[in-house]
């Protein structure tokens, strides 16, 4: 398996900067300029985060980003895309994937850092995709691959088709099973666990992890930055894909990546784990 980050940190996902109603190409420059300037580990895009009439919007928008940091990994995701207004269709085929990555490549600038299966829960053929996802990365175009949404049945079959090296899936804290991390980590795979916070729909994250809310409300700190720390110190081997959409909440996130965990913080996020069945 090829590491894909050389260290633990926070990774910023582009989505809702393209895909949000309202969303402008302005506010995801600034805001994904104050994440690469605040030490952001790697950006998260899709061949899926397009506009009806720009399929590459999401890919440009964190190759600029990269311009301000060279090497900056970029987490790309193939054999999903937009296909009307509020329609997406996932295709694993090897003719879908081989014309995603080629675009990717273009749209980057090189090869892919990490090319994921965007959409492993949907595909007709899930061996197909990892064998056309392997003889890409043997063909040079991407240096890692792996799968996006897979169970860990869906993970083992991949395995039996070829090694990968990492897997993203939702993994809110307090409303996501830690299964397929779990899973990842046993294996040697790395784990991309998006939405932390639940997304922008769920229930305030400071219901779901109590303890460290009440700690970051002593420490006059933000809930989201004392979990991201605390997560970075006890959870290895999980990046977490942070969706931010403002300047301040994302230097708020990233700014987990310095935040001194000390016992306190540590015991609080085990606890708010262990109270939802988490054992760490
Ligand atoms: N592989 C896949 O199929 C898949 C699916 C979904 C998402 N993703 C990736 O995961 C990324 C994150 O997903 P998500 O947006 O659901 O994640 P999220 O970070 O759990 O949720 C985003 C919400 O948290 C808020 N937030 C973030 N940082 C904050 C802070 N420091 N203080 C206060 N609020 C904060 C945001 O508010 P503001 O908007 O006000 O900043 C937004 O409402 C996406 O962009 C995408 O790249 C991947």
């Amino acid at each position: 398996m090829t590491p894909v980050l050389d260290r633990p940190g926070v990774v910023l996902g582009i989505a809702a900067l393209v895909l949000n109603e309202g969303a402008t190409d302005e506010n995801a420059r600034t805001v994904i300029a104050a994440a690469v300037d605040d030490g952001v580990l790697a950006l998260d895009t899709a061949r899926a985060y397009a506009r009806v009439d720009d399929d590459g919007v999401g890919e440009r928008l964190a190759a600029e980003g990269r311009e301000r940091r060279p090497g900056l990994p970029i987490i790309t995701k193939a054999g999903h895309y937009r296909a009307g207004a509020s329609a997406w269709h996932s295709d694993g085929g090897v003719d879908r994937m081989r014309a995603d990555a080629a675009r990717s490549v273009e749209l980057l600038g090189g090869p892919l850092d990490l090319l994921l299966l965007h959409r492993a829960d949907r595909v007709d053929d899930l061996e197909e995709s990892v064998a056309t996802l392997a003889a890409l990365r043997e063909e040079g175009l991407a240096r890692a691959v792996g799968l996006s949404n897979a169970s860990t049945e869906l993970i083992d079959r991949a395995l039996a088709v070829a090694p990968i090296d990492a897997v993203q899936n939702r993994l809110g804290l307090g409303v996501d099973s830690f299964a397929e991390y779990r899973h990842c980590r046993d294996a040697g795979i790395d784990f991309f666990g998006y939405a932390p916070f639940g997304g922008p729909r769920a229930a305030p994250l400071a219901t779901r992890v109590p303890h460290v809310a009440a700690l970051a409300t002593q420490r006059a700190a933000s809930v989201h930055r004392l979990t991201l720390a605390a997560v970075l110190d006890v959870l290895p081997g999980y990046w977490p894909v942070i969706g931010s959409t403002r300047v301040e909440s994302v230097r708020d996130a990233i700014g987990a990546m310095a935040e001194p965990v000390d016992d306190e913080l540590r015991q609080a996020l085990l606890g708010d784990l262990a109270s939802r069945g988490v054992a760490v």
